[in-house]
């Protein structure tokens, strides 16, 4: 007997034939090309699952969830500009990056779906999660090397970081930074403050940090449209 998908797809809780056959396999278009989307996203593999309504975090953070809960309704909304967020704790292992990683898969089946409705063409990339210190690990390399294709590579990367609708960059701290790295993040949250594309933060440092990292002028833009939510507790690494 063929199994049906709904507890695989991220699209079920809005789908009117999920749980249904022959409709419901993995063969689903709508499915695939979702799919697809989480695959492009860099998203590292232990938060794949993890959604707004499944997130370990939420029980210790309730406050914060009932603010995020009201901040994913924008994804799918018209003519409401999506802020940025930025997610903040001295201690490690608070939830920061999990949470991130929660609201990064909500825009993905939200946004696909938003676009699905209104008949339009989903973008190939519709969301992408930077790992701050695996690129810094990542341009280090490329520039001790001189490999004309690895810098290539970094290259591509402001690029789609720069133009993607929605970014998760997973710890800001900058702190071990060179100058010629920070002008590329420089570059990245630039082009997207300009164009009115949300950021995700997460960080072990206060947002005001951020103003010597940055000139004033950009540190004023990204703060402007900013909801600042500071994790308090010990870590939780390892208790799950
Ligand atoms: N509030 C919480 N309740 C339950 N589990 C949690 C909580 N916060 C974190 N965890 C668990 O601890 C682990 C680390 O969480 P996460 O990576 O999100 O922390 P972080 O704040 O990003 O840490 P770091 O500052 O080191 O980057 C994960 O397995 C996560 O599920
Ligand atoms: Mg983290």
């Amino acid at each position: 007997m063929t199994q049906t998908n709904e507890k695989n797809c991220p699209l079920s809780g809005v789908c009117n034939v999920a749980g249904t056959l022959p409709q419901c396999t993995t063969d689903c278009s709508p499915y695939i090309s979702v799919t697809r989307r989480y695959k492009a996203s860099q998203l590292p593999k232990d938060y794949t699952t993890t959604f707004m309504s499944n997130s370990p975090v939420r029980a210790t953070q309730e406050a914060i969830y009932a603010t995020l809960d009201t901040y994913i309704k924008s994804f799918s909304m018209d003519g409401v500009r999506i802020k940025n967020v930025y997610l903040m704790s001295e201690s490690p292992g608070t939830g920061k990056t999990t949470t991130a990683s929660a609201l990064l898969n909500e825009y993905i089946r939200r946004r696909f779906m938003y676009y699905v409705k209104r008949k339009e063409e989903v973008p190939q990339e519709l969301a992408l999660f930077l790992d701050m210190t695996e690129w810094q690990n990542r341009y280090n390399m490329a520039t001790m090397s001189k490999d004309e294709d690895k810098l290539d590579g970094i290259a591509k990367d402001i690029e789609r970081y720069s133009e993607v609708e929605f970014l998760v960059i997973d710890d800001i701290g900058l702190r071990t930074a060179t100058e010629a790295f920070r002008g590329y993040v420089h570059t990245i949250i630039n082009a997207r403050t300009t164009n009115s594309l949300p950021i995700v933060f997460t960080s072990n440092v206060p947002i005001t940090e951020l103003r010597n990292v940055f000139d004033d002028r950009l540190y004023d833009r990204v703060r402007d449209q900013c909801i600042e939510l500071p994790f308090d507790g010990q870590s939780k690494r390892g208790r799950r």
